[in-house]
C-alpha cells in the first residue's frame, strides 16, 4: 500500500483517481478547496477508511505542506488548478497564482515533506499552435497562445528544476481534452447547458471545423497508473490523447444523435472558438504506447457517455458556471 495525497481530489479527473488508487488498496488524501470540485464525487471514496478529504486551497502555502508533513506521502499527485481555459484573459491573474504559483507550493510541500515522487496535469496546450502533427514530447514550443497553456508550461519548467536539483522523480502528463462521468466543463457542458435551455438553436464558436483528440476518462486513469506503476525515475513528459480526432460538428452531431434532437447551428465564425483556442490539437502518443498503453474507448462514446452523464445529472448544468 502506498499514500497518494492528490489536489483537486474532487474535480473531474482527481475524483476518478482518488476512486482508482482506493480500489487498488492505497491510502489516499484528496486535497481540495470545492471551488469546481464537488463532494458527491467522492461519495464511493467516503465510504472507504483509506480515504479523507482535507478542504484546502494550493495558493496558501501553509495548508499544503501542513497536509503533505502530517501525512507523509509517498506520491503527490497535482490536478488542482483553473481548468478553464477559455476566459484566461478576463482574470489574467487567475492562471499565474493557481497553475503557477500554485503549482510551485504544491511543488515545494512535496519535496519539503521528503516525498520523492511527483505527477503533474498538464496540457496539450502548451504547445501553442505547432507546426507538426501528431505533435511529439520534443516539439518546440516558444510561443503560448493563451495564459492557460503559459502557466502549465511555467508549472512544468518549476517541476523539471525540482528534479533536477533535488532528486525528485516527476512525471508530467500533457492531456487532450477529457471526457467521460463527472465532466463538468468543456464544450460537450456549455452545449449540454444551452440545449437544455433551447433545444432549436445552437450557436457554435468558430467554423466548427475545429480539429481536436479527446480521451475518455478510463483510458486516461490506464495510461497514469501505468507510468505510476512503472516506477518512474527523473524528469519524464507523457503525451496522453486519443489516435483519433473530431471536429467541433461531429460532436454536435454525436450529441444530437444521443439526445434525438437536430438543432439549427449558427456560427461566430474563424478558424479559432476564442483567442487562443487552438484549431487543431493532436498529439503523438508513441512514447506512452512504449509503456503498454492504448486507448480503448472511441470517441464517439467518450462524447456519448458525457452527454448521458450530464443527461441523468442534469442539477450540474445549473450549479456550474
Ligand atoms: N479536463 C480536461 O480536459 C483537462 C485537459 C488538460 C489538462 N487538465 C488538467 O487536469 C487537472 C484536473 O482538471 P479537471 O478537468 O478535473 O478540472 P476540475 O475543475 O474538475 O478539477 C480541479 C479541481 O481542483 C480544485 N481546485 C481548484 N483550485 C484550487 C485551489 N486553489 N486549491 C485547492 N483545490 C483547488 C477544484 O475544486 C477541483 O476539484 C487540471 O490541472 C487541468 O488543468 C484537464
Amino acid at each position: 500500500m502506498a499514500k497518494f495525497l492528490v489536489t483537486g481530489g474532487a474535480g473531474f479527473i482527481g475524483s476518478h483517481f482518488c476512486d482508482v488508487a482506493l480500489q487498488k488498496g492505497h491510502q489516499v488524501v484528496a486535497f481540495d478547496d470545492l471551488s469546481t470540485g464537488l463532494e458527491i464525487f467522492l461519495t464511493e471514496a467516503k465510504k472507504n477508511p483509506n480515504f479523507r478529504l482535507a478542504v484546502g486551497d494550493i495558493r496558501e502555502y501553509s495548508q499544503i505542506s501542513d497536509v503533505a508533513n502530517n501525512f507523509k506521502p509517498d506520491w503527490v499527485i497535482h490536478f488542482a488548478a483553473n481548468a478553464d481555459v477559455r476566459r484566461g484573459l478576463e482574470r489574467p491573474r487567475r492562471d499565474l497564482e493557481y497553475n503557477t504559483i500554485g503549482t510551485w507550493n504544491v511543488l515545494d510541500a512535496t519535496q519539503k515533506s521528503g516525498c520523492k515522487n511527483f505527477l503533474f496535469s498538464s496540457t496539450g496546450s502548451v504547445y501553442g499552435e505547432p507546426e507538426v502533427f501528431p505533435t511529439p514530447e520534443t516539439c518546440p514550443f516558444p510561443i503560448q497562445t493563451s495564459l492557460y497553456g503559459a502557466s502549465k508550461a511555467a508549472g512544468e519548467g518549476l517541476i523539471s528544476a525540482y528534479s533536477m536539483g533535488f532528486g525528485m522523480n516527476s512525471v508530467v502528463f500533457r492531456f487532450v481534452s477529457i471526457m467521460g462521468p463527472r465532466y463538468t466543463h468543456g464544450h460537450v457542458f456549455d452545449f449540454a447547458k444551452r440545449l437544455r435551455q433551447d433545444s432549436s438553436t445552437l450557436a457554435i464558436l468558430g467554423n466548427g471545423k475545429q480539429l481536436k483528440s479527446y480521451l475518455h476518462i478510463e483510458d486516461l486513469m490506464k495510461g497514469i497508473w501505468l507510468t505510476i506503476e512503472s516506477k518512474p525515475t527523473g524528469f519524464n513528459v507523457y503525451n496522453i490523447g486519443h489516435d483519433d480526432a473530431l471536429t467541433v460538428d461531429q460532436s454536435v452531431n454525436y450529441i444530437c444523435e444521443y439526445l434525438k434532437i437536430n438543432p439549427k447551428r449558427t456560427y461566430s465564425g474563424g478558424e479559432r472558438g476564442w483567442v487562443g483556442d487552438s484549431p487543431r490539437i493532436q498529439l503523438d502518443t508513441s512514447k506512452l504506447k512504449k509503456l503498454g498503453w492504448s486507448a480503448k474507448h472511441s470517441l464517439e462514446k467518450a462524447v456519448k457517455d458525457t452527454i448521458g452523464y450530464l443527461t441523468e445529472n442534469s442539477h450540474l448544468l445549473n450549479r456550474i458556471d
